[in-house]
């Protein structure tokens, strides 16, 4: 179908159902221009969650992974919330399973829970905390500060970050971003040397080595940003390639290149883009919303104990 027609329709689905579109930074360009064109929203997953719960739609309909409709869902029950693909999840929710992860704070009960917002509505609701990418050094330095030890899940190189800025005492889970996990230190040190008045920004889901070599280390939100505030006029980008079309949006001039996910170790050539976020279509835009299918359930117990941290956060970072 043509873009122009099934954006009209999916504007007219979203209309006649009181629906919102609200995206993630690194799904189609096309949807991302649909989310805003159509009231809706493009954000980093902090900013989707309290975008969702202060909308007055009856429908919120989820571009992004499971883990994001589940979010919205948990901090609006009353709404419907629909997400276009039921199998586009996350590495770092499927590599933290609820039986193993319970059992794993049972026997760690001195710590403080906290989680990634990359994780199932029974994992947060197991949680005292959930931050993101874009809150979670101030979470922890703020739970430091208390005297507190904690127990962090899953992503164990967002937690290495995290523990190496803020000297905090965390236990790491040890879960991965296949995507993030991919970029290499090795290449990004040549690749530097081919554009050494580049600024290197790297999302803290890579690996320390990558970190490393970062000028900037933040959320999605935060590297756009710096692709429209800083000086540079070429940046080398270690994060999921579908951030590109924002950041071309907020400065055209400058110049973007991939980090490389080649390199010693490498398993692939270009693997800079989630696999999970492809799953997401105009097309099942469309159908999702003319059969409001794909619906979000949760448990109202666990939805309740999720929502009450989730809460801690949107409080924390108001
Ligand atoms: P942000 O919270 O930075 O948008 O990250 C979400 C995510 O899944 C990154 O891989
Ligand atoms: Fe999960 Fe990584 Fe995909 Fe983000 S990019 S949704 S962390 S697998």
């Amino acid at each position: 179908m043509f873009v122009s027609r099934i954006t009209d329709q999916i504007k007219a689905e979203l209309k006649a159902k009181n629906a919102v579109l609200v995206a993630h930074y690194y799904v189609s360009a096309e949807l991302q221009t649909l989310a805003e064109e159509s009231g809706g929203i493009v954000s980093d997953s902090l900013e989707m969650a309290r975008f969702g719960q202060n909308c007055s739609a009856d429908t919120i309909v989820v571009a992004g992974v499971k883990f994001m409709g589940e979010t919205a869902k948990i901090l609006s029950p009353e709404k419907t919330v629909l997400v276009l693909d039921e199998g586009a999840t996350c590495s770092l929710d499927e590599d933290c399973p609820i039986a193993n992860f319970s059992k794993f704070c049972d026997e760690h009960p001195d710590r403080t829970v906290v989680v990634y917002a990359n994780t199932s509505a029974e994992v947060k609701a197991r949680a005292d905390w959930v931050v993101t990418s874009g809150s979670a050094l101030k979470v922890v330095q703020h739970l430091k500060s208390q005297g507190k030890k904690i127990l962090w899940a899953p992503d164990k190189h967002l937690g290495n970050y995290v523990q190496s800025e803020t000297g905090a005492d965390m236990l790491l889970w040890q879960g991965s971003c296949v995507v993030h996990e991919r970029f290499k230190a090795d290449a990004l040190v040549n690749l530097k040397k081919h554009h050494p008045e580049a600024g290197v920004l790297v999302h803290p889901e890579s690996p320390q080595s990558v970190v490393d070599l970062a000028d900037v280390v933040g959320s999605t939100t935060a590297l756009i940003n710096a692709v429209r505030d800083r000086d540079e006029q070429t940046f080398i980008v270690a994060t999921d390639n579908g951030i590109f079309h924002k950041m071309r949006e907020v400065a055209p001039n400058k110049t973007l290149i991939e980090a490389p996910t080649a390199g010693q170790g490498a398993d692939c050539e270009s693997c800079a883009h989630c696999e999970w976020m492809a799953m997401n279509t105009l097309d099942n835009c469309l159908s999702t919303l003319k059969t409001a299918g794909n619906e979000i359930k949760i448990d109202p117990l666990v939805n309740q104990k999720a929502q009450n941290s989730i809460q801690k956060l949107l409080d924390f970072t108001a």
